[in-house]
């Protein structure tokens, strides 16, 4: 491993060890095609899959990797399912974003590889502006939620929601009184109403489908133990990144486009600095090798 620069206070570099490898560094971002680098992760060694594919409908990456339709995507699909699946571990689990106009085959593919946990409807919060007026607007994502396991790793208290003082007011009769559920917030339900990230918004990277860090962040709390490690195939703008630094979780993603190799490099910088006080031998970094190179053996740095 080479000396590693500085990007705003923060080291980020590569490392010469394999993906997941106990001394590779806590967050590694590769620069290359998923189908390719994902072989060198061991089977059976991530406890979380979060898989923000190109969801086929021709958003433009950079690349092409979003020309796909029909049933040459649905192939595709299942190559990728094929290449991460078998990637989990025993307890582990997986999240898939998509849209209606792919769910219902998706969830098929991955209820042959895996049992289906929830679907959760991601309500984008799109503001009513008119639009179409021969079908109805659609304002929703949908995330599949699948397991490898029926005891599968799920852990609900880092993400329950907090009853608003209003509503623990109304709810302070005797027999509510000490009731955990009243202090530790309620159980979030499948309909997650965050709002997509828009032009102004101050979390906004250079990526067109950026997901927001609030719901990549439920997934990784509730769904990866501490310290264990989430795998992200399709990284882009690195949110997965940032929520597992922030959380304390491994991270090994990929992404072809250079250009997001170094947004989300520069994301996870940023949100390096804005964390409290890190001991400094604990200073994570985001580790990124380019596509020209064997990540195991020659680690690329980011400008
Ligand atoms: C939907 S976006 C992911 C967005 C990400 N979740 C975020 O919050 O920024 C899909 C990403 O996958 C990348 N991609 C497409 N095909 C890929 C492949 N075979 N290997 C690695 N990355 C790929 C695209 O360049 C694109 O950035």
């Amino acid at each position: 491993m080479r000396a590693l620069p500085h990007t705003a206070g923060l080291a980020v570099g590569g490392a010469d060890a394999l993906p997941a490898h106990p001394e590779a560094p806590p967050l590694q971002l590769f620069q290359e095609d998923m189908f390719e680098g994902i072989a060198r992760l061991p089977d059976g060694s991530v406890d979380l899959i979060v898989a923000d594919p190109p969801y086929g409908l021709g958003k433009d990456y950079g690349n092409d990797s979003d020309l796909l339709s029909g049933q040459a995507y649905l192939d595709w699909s299942e190559r990728w399912m094929d290449a991460v699946v078998p990637k989990l571990a025993p307890k582990g689990t997986l999240y898939l974003f998509c849209t209606w106009q792919y769910s219902p085959e998706l969830f098929v593919m991955l209820k042959r590889r895996l049992t289906m946990i929830n679907e959760i409807i991601w309500d984008r919060r799109v503001p009513s502006m008119g639009g179409t007026t021969r079908k109805y607007s659609s304002v929703h994502d949908n995330i599949g939620f699948f397991a490898r396991a029926r005891d599968y790793y799920f852990d609900l208290d880092p993400v329950r929601i907090p009853y608003d003082p209003e509503t623990k007011k109304a709810r302070s009769r005797p027999r509510f009184e000490g009731k955990k559920w009243l202090e530790v917030g309620y159980n979030p339900k499948d309909l997650w109403s965050i709002s997509r990230i828009h032009r102004q918004d101050p979390e906004r990277a250079n990526h067109p489908t950026q997901k927001p860090l609030e719901i990549v962040e439920r997934m990784v709390l509730s769904s990866c133990p501490r310290g264990g490690l989430v795998l992200d195939p399709f990284a882009g703008s690195g949110t997965t990144a940032v929520a597992c630094l922030r959380h304390g979780r491994r991270f090994v993603g990929y992404e072809i486009n250079p250009e997001y190799v170094q947004v989300a490099c520069a994301r996870v910088s940023a949100a390096a600095l804005a964390m409290p006080a890190i001991e400094p031998d604990a200073t994570p970094t985001l580790a990124a090798a380019n596509d020209d190179a064997s990540p195991a053996s020659r680690p690329h740095l980011i400008p």
